[in-house]
């Protein structure tokens, strides 16, 4: 939000002023300021006969300043109980029959990695409908499965596909307070791999990303890290690194503990310069579509035992009509947004710059899912992103090394201040939430996908939009 809208949203007349005409009147959004625990407040856990995430659930939550709840009226209150004991929580057992219930919750989390009988998917009612309006502003949905295609019956698959649709609709009956519901698919043997997901979607660090489904699939062992500083000792490259989005990637990284490497072209020296000394990093001047930029960026982090991350920000629009648009724009587009990171990445790993448990994250965008008019070129290297990044999934996972990537919907930077004031009005508000994101929410996620306990995250393109009612 900016400008005179939100002048009148964080004034108590000038919101019930724009109420009373029916305009939008959407809840600030809690982001992440640093604090000591990932999640604070109550958890109400419910779940399937034979659920099997409840134990590494129990143990992320370690970490938090949680108070578990179970419902006292599941056909498996037992089985949840045990389950978050065992990593020890202290459950409490609680009334959640319709028109009883009296607590207050942070997070409804539903373990569904049992359901088998596409009459199991009742558990989903019985468990969120008597609780859904007990949840709290700012809240969250969490709600766990297996990818339906590792299923073993048609039936089983058709259940964990219908936890997307359930929670995007939960998503969207949730979103005017702020609160968010997620699906994460835990492949069997994965299980140990999805601490950082979790962690991630209870968190404030995902306060804009809403409606999406996370994968966490096999890969190596659990890493176990200081979640407060999980980059510390790496080395990381943001493109575009001078401002907007760039520059909240480079500053969030940072702050995880990485040494970063900011990159931009010529003209943004000054900003870069500026952006890399307020982070302790590094200003590297360069065009990314330049023949010598990938070499430059492998002499550049040689001297720090090379790149741990690299995060493909840096990106351009040129837009018209496709009758209308000159060659050159549709040119520079693609070969900025798409071509270039495809190069940088061959030379990087071709050279073994890009070390073993290595992060590529790249930015798309909602408009390459949906399409935009006038932005066939823009829409096409953003789509071009997804597929490279699912493709590339598969052979870097033998390297031990992921790529995911994520599509921002509307963040506000100088790039949307330019948009006309009745679209970009149009733009913001087109969510569950009725806002537009911050870079820091773009950031945020890149640094989850950028974690070394994120290793079982690969290949996913994860939608930081405030689940935008275009696209998927
Ligand atoms: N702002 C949004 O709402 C939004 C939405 C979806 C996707 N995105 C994507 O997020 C990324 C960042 O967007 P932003 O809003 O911060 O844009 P921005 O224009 O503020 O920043 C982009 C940066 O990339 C740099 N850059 C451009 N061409 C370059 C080149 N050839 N070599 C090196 N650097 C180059 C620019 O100098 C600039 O600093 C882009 O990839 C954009 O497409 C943004």
């Amino acid at each position: 939000m900016s400008d005179f809208y939100e002048k009148m949203l964080k004034n108590g007349t000038g919101r019930k002023v724009l109420q009373s005409v029916g305009l939008p009147t959407p809840v600030e959004l809690t982001r992440y300021t640093g604090q000591a625990v990932f999640f604070h407040g109550n958890i109400l856990i419910g779940a399937s006969k034979n659920a099997t995430l409840l134990n590494q659930l129990s143990k992320t939550l370690l970490d938090a300043k949680a108070t578990t709840f179970f419902p006292a009226n599941s056909k498996y209150a037992n089985h949840i109980k045990r389950a978050l004991e065992h990593h020890g929580q202290t459950p409490i057992q609680t009334n959640c029959e319709k028109g009883a219930v009296s607590e207050k919750f942070d997070a409804l989390v539903f373990d569904a990695t049992g359901f088998e009988k596409t009459k199991d998917l009742k558990e989903l009612y019985n468990f969120f409908s008597p609780v859904i309006k007990s949840l709290n502003s700012n809240g969250r949905i969490l709600i766990l499965g297996k990818p339906h295609m590792a299923s073993t019956s048609a039936e089983q698959a058709a259940c964990m596909r219908s936890l997307e649709g359930f929670s995007r609709s939960l998503a969207k009956e949730i979103g005017k307070k702020g609160a968010t519901a997620q699906v994460i698919y835990v492949e069997d043997g994965a299980e140990h791999l999805s601490s950082s997901a979790i962690r991630f979607v209870l968190s404030p660090k995902s306060a804009y990303v809403d409606g999406q489904v996370i994968n966490v699939s096999k890969a190596d062992k659990e890493i176990s890290i200081d979640w407060r500083r999980p980059l510390a000792n790496k080395t990381a490259l943001v493109t575009g690194g001078s401002r907007g989005i760039g520059e909240s990637i480079a500053s969030v990284l940072a702050r995880d503990g990485a040494k970063v490497y900011v990159l931009d072209i010529e003209a943004t020296k000054a900003d870069l310069e500026k952006v890399a000394k307020e982070i302790g990093g590094v200003a590297l001047v360069g065009d990314i579509t330049a023949k010598e930029t990938p070499e430059m960026i492998a002499d550049a982090v040689k001297q720090n035992g090379g790149l741990d991350i690299i995060v493909h920000n840096a990106g351009i629009t040129r837009d018209k009509t496709i009758g209308n648009m000159p060659e050159h724009f549709w040119d520079m587009t693609i070969d900025i947004n798409l071509s270039s990171e495809e190069t940088i990445n061959e030379y990087l790993l071709e050279n073994n710059v890009l070390n073993e448990g290595g992060r590529i994250v790249c930015v798309s965008s909602m408009n390459g899912i949906a399409g935009q008019v006038g932005q066939s070129n823009y829409a096409t290297s953003k789509a071009g992103v997804i597929g490279y990044v699912e493709y590339m999934a598969k052979q870097l996972a033998k390297k031990k090394i992921t790529i995911n990537a994520v599509a921002p919907g509307f963040i506000e930077t100088a790039m949307t201040d330019a948009i006309p004031f009745m679209t970009r009005e149009v733009g913001r508000r087109m969510n569950s939430m009725s806002q537009g994101g911050k870079p820091v929410d773009v950031a945020e996620t890149i640094a989850f996908f950028s974690a070394p306990d994120s290793n079982g995250v690969n290949g996913n393109v994860i939608r930081v939009c405030g689940q935008c009612l275009i696209g998927a």
